[in-house]
């Protein structure tokens, strides 16, 4: 093992001491557990309809802003056909689970896929870089089939470190985001346009979005972990808003689009 995995492992063991489990990975897992599960019921009730011993159609997923990883490769062995899509192109080899990767503005391009394309889409720590969620959200809602799931994860406004870092002059705000992510590459233009509860529930059910779950945990130390004062300042605020559910640093967020007997 080497240092940085070793501290790393440290810092994670440290953060379950406290109690500050689950993270947002395991809550992401237990709503792609529930989606893809939900994806092969209905492609295998779409099967036992149509021809006399057909295979069910194949599991469909799109991971928008799908970056340099993806929690839905954990899945790839149940999925027919993985389809990436970023406004940055990756390099050459970087995604060996995606099938396909397009670069897609998800807040313009409402063409990029057919309607009803999709079974489960991820968009994980995109709506704070979106320029125009209702847009992104509209095209993901006419890209996933009846009855299909969308899985975000976002950063919420209403804990205190969020807005402040939100807040910053773009400048400022430039010279600091390498420090707390892993690297410069990491550092995408922030917006937070939609970046609380209340608001993205609103844009959310304006897309079409129904059965829509907005959840909240503490994920400041976990995402500015690779130095120790920015893993100290994200514990800080972690352990700050750990009664207060509203105020938690990161929304995870499960919503469907309604089903064909809809
Ligand atoms: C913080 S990274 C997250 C990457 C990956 N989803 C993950 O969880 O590791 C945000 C990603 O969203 C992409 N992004 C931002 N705005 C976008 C847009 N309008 N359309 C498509 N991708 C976008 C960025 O290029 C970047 O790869």
């Amino acid at each position: 093992m080497n240092d940085r995995r070793a501290v790393s492992d440290r810092r994670e063991a440290a953060l379950r001491r406290l109690g500050l489990v689950p993270g947002v990975a395991e809550l992401v897992r237990a709503a792609l557990d529930d989606a893809v599960g939900r994806a092969e019921a209905a492609r295998g009730a779409e099967a036992a309809r149509g021809a006399e011993g057909a295979a069910p159609p194949a599991v469909v997923v799109l991971d928008a802003g799908c970056g340099r990883n993806s929690a839905l490769a954990r899945y790839r062995a149940r999925i027919g056909r993985f389809v990436g899509v970023d406004i940055h192109e990756p390099a050459p080899g970087a995604l060996p689970y995606l099938d396909e990767f397009a670069t897609v503005d998800l807040c313009a391009s409402p063409d990029a896929f057919p309607a009803a394309t999709f079974d489960v889409v991820l968009s994980s720590f995109t709506v704070e870089h979106f320029v125009d969620p209702g847009v992104a959200f509209a095209n993901l809602a006419r890209w996933l089939r009846p009855g299909g799931s969308l899985v975000l994860t976002t950063v919420n406004r209403r804990h205190p470190f969020v807005a402040a870092y939100l807040g910053m002059p773009d400048g400022l705000r430039r010279r600091v985001q390498p420090v707390v992510k892993a690297s410069a590459a990491d550092a995408h233009p922030l917006v937070g346009a939609c970046n609380d509860p209340a608001a993205l529930r609103t844009a959310l059910a304006r897309a079409g979005y129904e059965e829509i779950c907005i959840g909240t945990v503490g994920h400041l130390a976990r995402a500015w972990g690779r130095r120790l004062p920015t893993f100290a300042l994200g514990l800080v605020g972690d352990l700050l808003t750990r009664g207060i559910p509203s105020r938690r640093s990161t929304l995870v967020v499960t919503a469907l689009i309604p089903g064909p007997g809809a």
